[in-house]
């Protein structure tokens, strides 16, 4: 089977400090780190790049299709290249995360994209941080981890990420942005953001980021 593998599914809503985290627990275990996220950020900006319409979900699934994505870790953090061209930073713009709703809930999109997570995974192990990993992506996974925190804190961690790549930031507008993004996330029909019935719950709200990754590789720890 796929997972033969070990993977550690990470899911959770928007700004609940899954890449930070998954990252970090990656190292420790010295496994390889899968951001998913950054598959449908570099899809939607390709889309964009092409001018393709985001209202035909053909054109959109092509677009995916036709992509050649590379994620790179690097010492200074994951480089997503597109087609040979990096989008590191261009994938994070408000525009492009505004819009990642015309592809992930294009059922043909998310088979692309999965398919490669998939990929990615039976090759070594990795923890995998997304919406759908646990449910969908791994659903055989022997540690899944669904982390949550508070709307607020979730609009603060954003904010400072934001702040760091040196991009304004409206807070309400922000919390808004947020909470619309869980809502379409979370009531899509394909592969909507919900715990997998195994997985188990970690509210980060009140836990610094060394408190997070410890829980998590102890839990993985424990699982694998
Ligand atoms: O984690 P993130 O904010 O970088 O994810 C960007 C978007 O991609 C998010 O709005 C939901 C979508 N996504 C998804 O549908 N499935 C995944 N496995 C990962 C992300």
């Amino acid at each position: 089977m796929s997972e033969a593998t070990q993977i550690v599914a990470i899911d959770g809503p928007a700004g609940a400090g899954k890449s930070t985290v998954a990252r970090r627990v990656a190292e420790q275990l010295g496994f390889a780190f899968l951001d998913t996220g950054a598959m449908y950020r570099a899809a939607t900006w390709r889309a964009l790049r092409h001018a393709v319409d985001l209202d035909d979900p053909q054109a959109l699934a092509a677009s995916t299709e036709a992509m050649d994505l590379a994620m790179e870790e690097t010492p200074d953090g994951q480089r997503v290249l597109v087609d040979g061209e990096d989008v590191t930073q261009a994938i994070r713009t408000p525009e492009t995360t505004r819009l990642i709703f015309k592809l992930d809930q294009n059922s043909a999109v998310r088979r692309t994209l999965v398919e490669l997570q998939r990929r990615f995974g039976e090759r070594q192990p990795t923890v995998a941080e997304g919406r759908d990993i646990g449910t969908v992506v791994f659903p055989r996974a022997k540690c899944k981890i669904f982390l949550d925190a508070s709307l607020e804190c979730r609009t603060r961690r954003r904010a400072e990420q934001l702040m760091r790549a040196g991009l304004p930031v409206d807070l309400e507008k922000l919390r808004d942005e947020i909470h619309e993004r869980d809502e379409k996330s979370r009531n899509r029909t394909d592969s909507p953001l919900r715990p997998a019935e195994d997985a188990v719950p970690v509210d980060s709200s009140g836990m610094t980021v060394d408190e997070v990754v410890a829980e998590l590789a102890r839990l993985a720890r424990e699982r694998l």
